[in-house]
């Protein structure tokens, strides 16, 4: 196939995906790689096309919560109140399913994880068709997730057809993941949705499940993921400010640093990236995915970074970091 055209036309997305092919989707979080989800074939082609395991199962997106209905056993109170908040937006809420939901996009489970996203183009796009899409980020499996067209082609543009351009991911990271398969809701994975919010919203806290284990519920879990193919290593901001001056000015060597809030004197070097020269968390979501791409592409030994303040959409930008260091040995 050659490779993908990028482009806003809202009817050749709808063409290609009734005809069971796949299309790049611009989210507010990150690009998805969006086929039928009630064509099994679509779904399989999903799989092959990111290289993903059949165990890790598919988020189905959809335009409302009316139109989730049909798909799940019960919606909750608690997570009614959480659509009703932030719907649509960057919350996946899992729950019990119907048999109408195919195997594969759920890996077998007897739940299923389901988003409204808020990009006005892809709610368009949802809102035109007369079946769910299944969308993983557009991303080979374990690699880091695309915020622009751009990298959903770099990476597999010789796979689809076709690239709906939504420009840059407004939020940049994942949307947070809440379980409603047991009585007790669970959050699985911390994304653009900060965990303070979620809290307000319901009243009250909830468990929080992030951890991988050798048999995770969601492989957003497991412990090396979202890694760039670059060592990433995780340092106290001390010693990342002493590399800084060592590395970049007293001996220039091929190591990248990652800071945030950093020092002026830091930014016309070329190996130093700022997530947000004001120190602003929700800047620095939107540049994470990005940056760590751009510094995959410099070709040097090591990436040294350290984690941001734990608060807020920090969180979900520190989970990312270290599931990004977890493959250094
Ligand atoms: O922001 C997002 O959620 C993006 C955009 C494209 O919507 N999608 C995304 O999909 O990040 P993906 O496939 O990369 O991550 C979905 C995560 C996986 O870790 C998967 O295991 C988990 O959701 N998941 C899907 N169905 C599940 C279920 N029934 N129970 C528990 N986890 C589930
Ligand atoms: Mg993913």
């Amino acid at each position: 196939m050659p490779t993908a055209t990028i482009g806003t036309d809202l009817s050749v997305a709808e063409t290609y995906l009734r005809r069971g092919q796949l299309v790049g989707l611009p989210t507010e979080t990150v690009y998805g790689l969006a086929g039928n989800a009630l064509d099994p074939l679509a779904v399989a082609r999903i799989f092959k096309t990111k290289e993903r395991p059949a165990f890790d199962p598919l988020i189905m997106h959809l335009p409302s919560l009316e139109a989730a209905e049909i798909y799940v056993l019960n919606i909750p109170d608690l997570a009614r109140k959480l659509a009703a908040s932030y719907w649509p937006g960057p919350l996946t809420m899992v729950f019990k399913r119907r048999s109408l939901v195919p195997d594969l996009v759920t890996s077998g489970l007897d739940t299923v994880a389901i988003r409204v996203p808020r990009h006005p183009l892809a709610l368009a796009l949802l809102e035109r068709l007369d079946f769910p899409l299944a969308a993983p980020s557009a991303n080979p499996f374990g690699y880091i997730s695309p915020t622009r067209p751009e990298h959903v082609r770099q990476q597999l543009g010789e796979k689809i057809p076709y690239i709906l351009d939504g420009g840059p991911c407004t939020i940049g990271l994942e949307s947070s993941i809440i379980s409603f398969a047991s009585a007790e809701p669970v959050l699985l994975r911390k994304g653009g949705l900060a965990i303070e919010d979620i809290f307000a919203t319901l009243g009250t806290t909830i468990k929080v499940n992030t951890r991988s284990s050798s048999n995770p519920i969601a492989p957003g879990m497991l412990v090396s993921h979202y890694a760039p193919r670059t060592p990433l290593s995780l340092l106290s901001k001390e010693d990342l400010a002493t590399s800084l001056v060592h590395e970049n000015k007293i001996k220039p060597g091929k190591i990248a640093h990652l800071v945030f809030g950093g020092d002026r004197e830091f930014r016309d070097d070329d190996r130093v990236f700022d997530l947000s020269p004001t120190a602003d968390l929700t800047e620095a979501a939107s540049n994470l995915f990005a940056t760590l791409r751009q510094l995959d592409e410099l070709d040097c030994q090591e990436i040294r970074t350290a984690l941001l303040p734990e608060i807020g959409l920090g969180r979900a930008i520190n989970d990312r970091l270290r599931r990004a260091a977890a493959n250094v040995q």
